[in-house]
């Protein structure tokens, strides 16, 4: 084939030879390999060649071609490296002549080495390194070594290739020849944290046959950039925490990362929320995102809170996480009243359910912690209704009574459910006022009351006292006179009631002679609408004063009468001369006689029965007992102060009328007065003794006639109407009367002896002091008319 090629040549270069003659042969053809036929070629034949001496002349020696003269050819005599020998002259010719003798004939030969594809493209430095930062945007370029390929032309490099192609592409100029450096584009970003290092291979390939190439390592060392935010693990955390949890708990831990190396990488953790309150209740530690509590935490005011927390790398990107904090209740809240409405009276005829005061509980903890109860201890007419909404009414559920209980502190206490409970209470004060619910009440069912007669008009006798048990106005009691009437004449002219202190006073002076005993009613009032009033009665017993003095009945005091007892001077011892009648008509003690002697004409001679009365001799008459005897009878009553009366007894002691008369005619008076007053005796005598008779026969035929009317009214047993002086039992207390007695004047005209005795039931005249009955004294018959006294008196005389 390579004979076929340089006979080509050579016979396209003989044409050429006429002026100078080429020949064209590929480099590095072994020694020895033919060039031309350069006899032929220059048409001559070989013996010119051997004849002329041809030899080959360079003007540098070496010597690459060698001629063959008896051939006349040319062969390669050195391995010729076109790139040796012409580097890059892209037309590398090897110029020498033939010279030959006889004659000299000078022939130029060029022989053109064409380039064979002998060299592979080659980098000077079979690595690259670059150092591309990730950030690098698409489009910057990067200058890269050309490959050398000695061959030209078209066995010199041809492309260039770059693989892997993901990252970058190749630019090329148009001329592959010129000198400048093959480009690299970074076509699409870099990314240092899936590829740090990325390893290229450029290749370039030349255009011979066969094609070869030579490869160079790229390798691009991807620099980080901060293209990586940091990244929360998530974006939404929980944490639970109680409210009142000390100061440094650990609320939760957020954790973030950064895909960045070094400071990109570094993250700092913080809080990033706006609510201000966040960033005094929690801190964040920058370094490792724990979340702690440094202020207080109180779940009535936040129940859930939201925290952004947020990291920055040092390249100043950031990520931000929620942090959601449930807090959770404790029972830390007291349930707190508030009174909605309160009355702080209420009346006492309030009907059941009267609402008294509405009282709202709130308790800001949650749950149980919140559910409140009230209740109060204490047994009251009051119930506790709850209504909605924690709203509680208290109502009342009994009947009121002011006079019971005129105020309540009513104690409410209201717990929570939490553990433990927690509770709070509230004292309510409730006045119950008043309604006129109670009449006024006297402290007595009646009354007594004493008076002493003879008082002074307008004496406080006593006081009613009522009460109410309402209160003030309802309580104010008046007290007012019944009108009622005694024996006819109104009450009113008797006594008066006081209306504001009920203290009765008499109006008038009483007369207990008169009236002994009344009653009438009072009314108390109490100042209430309407009012209300209860009554009494209020007996007065007046009491006997020993207003009366004895009254002496016999024997009767006439101024100048000269009536004389006589005394027959045989009388005996304890002849009764006479008797003493006195009455009082005071009652009891005030009207109880005592009798005694003041004077005696002569002493020892009489004495008067203290009791009764009676004067009696006490000796035998002698005859130095003058016959005109004078004695003084003192009556005095037992009152407080006594009262007494007296009386002046004659008694003349003589046997006969005469001597009586002459004895009293001595009397200091002049004889003519005596005579007249004998005279005037007489006559009174006889008239006296007329009018007595008369009266006597009237007398006793009405006392027989009122006899046989008691004997009727003793048999038909009536009740006999006791009478209390009420002055006994405050005098005698408890002393009694000793004896029974039973006192009857008799009125015969002949015992002298027997003429009074004692005893006799059912007898008429009779005071009776029964000691079985203290200070009671039952007196019958005592309007004792005044004319039968006088009857009884005479009747004396004639005993
Ligand atoms: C309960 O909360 C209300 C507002 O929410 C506040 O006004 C009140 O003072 C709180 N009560 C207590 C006892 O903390
Ligand atoms: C109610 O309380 C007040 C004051 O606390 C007290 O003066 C009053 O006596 C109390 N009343 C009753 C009925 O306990
Ligand atoms: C007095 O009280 C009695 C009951 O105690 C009553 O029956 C009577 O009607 C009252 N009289 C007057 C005048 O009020």
């Amino acid at each position: 084939m390579k004979t076929l090629l340089l006979a080509l040549f050579s016979l396209f270069l003989i044409n050429l030879a006429i002026g100078q003659i080429s020949y064209s042969i590929p480099e590095e053809m072994p020694k020895g390999s033919l060039v031309g036929n350069i006899a032929h070629d220059l048409g001559l034949n070989t013996k010119r060649f051997i004849s002329g001496k041809a030899k080959i002349h360079t003007r540098n020696s070496l010597e690459y071609v060698k001629l063959n003269r008896e051939r006349g050819l040319l062969f390669v005599k050195e391995k010729i490296d076109r790139e040796a020998l012409c580097t890059e002259v892209t037309v590398c010719s090897l110029d020498f002549q033939i010279i030959l003798e006889n004659p000299i004939e000078f022939y130029t030969v060029t022989v053109q080495i064409t380039d064979v594809n002998d060299n592979a493209p080659t980098f000077e430095k079979s690595e690259m390194n670059f150092k591309i930062s990730e950030s690098a945007t698409p489009g910057v370029e990067f200058v890269l070594e050309r490959a050398e390929d000695n061959d030209v032309g078209i066995n010199g490099v041809q492309k260039y290739e770059l693989k892997p192609s993901d990252n970058f592409a190749l630019k090329l100029h148009n001329n592959p020849n010129d000198k400048k450096n093959v480009e690299m584009v970074l076509q699409k970003p870099l990314d240092r944290e899936t590829e740090e290092q990325i390893n290229l291979v450029l290749t370039a390939i030349d255009g011979g046959d066969p094609q070869m190439s030579g490869t160079m390592l790229i390798v691009i060392t991807v620099l980080d950039a901060n293209d990586n935010a940091p990244r929360f693990t998530q974006k939404t955390y929980k944490a639970a925490l109680t409210e009142n949890s000390p100061i440094g708990t650990v609320v939760a831990t957020v954790t973030a990362s950064d895909a960045d190396q070094g400071s990109y990488g570094k993250i700092t953790y913080s809080i990033t929320s706006t609510q201000a309150n966040v960033k005094k209740i929690f801190e964040i530690k920058e370094e490792n995102g724990e979340v702690s509590l440094i202020g207080n935490i109180d779940f009535e005011k936040n129940k859930l809170i939201e925290i952004i927390i947020g990291a920055t790398d040092d390249g100043g990107l950031t990520d931000s996480c929620k942090l959601i904090i449930e807090v959770q209740d404790i029972n830390d809240n007291k349930p707190e009243i508030s009174i909605m409405s309160k009355s702080n009276v209420i009346s006492e005829d309030a009907v059941v359910n009267t609402v008294v005061t509405v009282i709202n509980i709130e308790d800001n903890d949650s749950g149980e912690n919140g559910k409140v109860k009230c209740f109060f201890t204490e047994n009251m007419p009051f119930v506790l209704k709850m209504s909605a909404n924690n709203f509680y009414s208290l109502v009342t559920d009994n009947e009121l009574d002011r006079e019971t209980y005129s105020e309540y502190n009513i104690t409410v206490i209201c717990s929570d459910e939490g553990v433990p409970s927690l509770s709070s209470s509230v004292t309510l004060t409730l006045q119950i006022s008043d309604v006129n619910d109670n009449t006024p009440v006297f402290e007595r069912s009646s009354y007594e009351a004493y008076i002493v007669e003879n008082n002074t008009p307008g004496v406080s006798i006593f006081t009613v006292k009522a009460t109410d048990n309402d209160w003030n106005q309802n309580a104010r009691v008046s007290y007012i006179l019944e009108d009622s009437s005694v024996n006819g004449v109104p009450v009113s002219s008797y006594v008066s009631v006081s209306a504001d202190s009920g203290v009765i006073h008499a109006v008038r002076s009483f007369d207990y002679e008169q009236i002994k005993d009344f009653h009438f009613r009072v009314r108390a009032q109490d100042g209430g609408s309407p009012p209300l009033s209860s009554n009494v009665t209020v007996k007065i017993l007046i009491q006997d004063q020993n207003d009366n003095p004895p009254q002496v009945l016999y024997p009767v005091q006439t101024g100048g009468s000269m009536v004389a007892e006589m005394v027959p001077r045989s009388a005996d011892v304890g002849y009764l001369v006479t008797k003493v009648v006195a009455v009082d008509v005071d009652s009891g003690q005030n009207a109880w006689l005592s009798y005694k002697l003041q004077k005696a004409s002569y002493r020892a001679l009489f004495e008067v029965g203290l009791q009764i009365g009676e004067i009696r001799t006490i000796r035998q008459v002698t005859d130095k007992d003058a016959v005109k005897q004078r004695l003084t009878v003192i009556v005095e009553d037992n009152g407080q102060p006594s009262r007494s009366a007296t009386v002046i007894v004659n008694v003349a002691v003589a046997d006969s009328f005469p001597e009586v008369l002459s004895e009293f005619t001595d009397f200091p008076h002049n004889k003519e007065y005596n005579d007249n007053l004998t005279f005037y005796l007489v006559l009174a005598l006889a008239v006296v003794s007329f009018l007595f008779i008369t009266c006597l026969v009237v007398i006793i035929s009405v006392k027989i006639y009122r006899w046989r009317q008691s004997r009727i009214l003793y048999h038909s047993s009536l009740p006999v109407i006791p009478y209390y002086p009420p002055r006994y039992s405050d005098t005698l207390g408890t002393g009694t009367l000793p004896h029974v007695y039973n006192y009857e004047v008799c009125r015969t005209t002949d015992s002298r002896k027997s003429d009074c005795k004692f005893g006799g039931a059912g007898s008429q005249n009779m005071l009776i002091m029964d000691p079985s009955t203290t200070g009671t004294m039952q007196r019958l018959n005592k309007n004792y008319p005044s004319g039968q006294r006088a009857a009884l008196s005479f009747s004396y005389r004639h005993c």
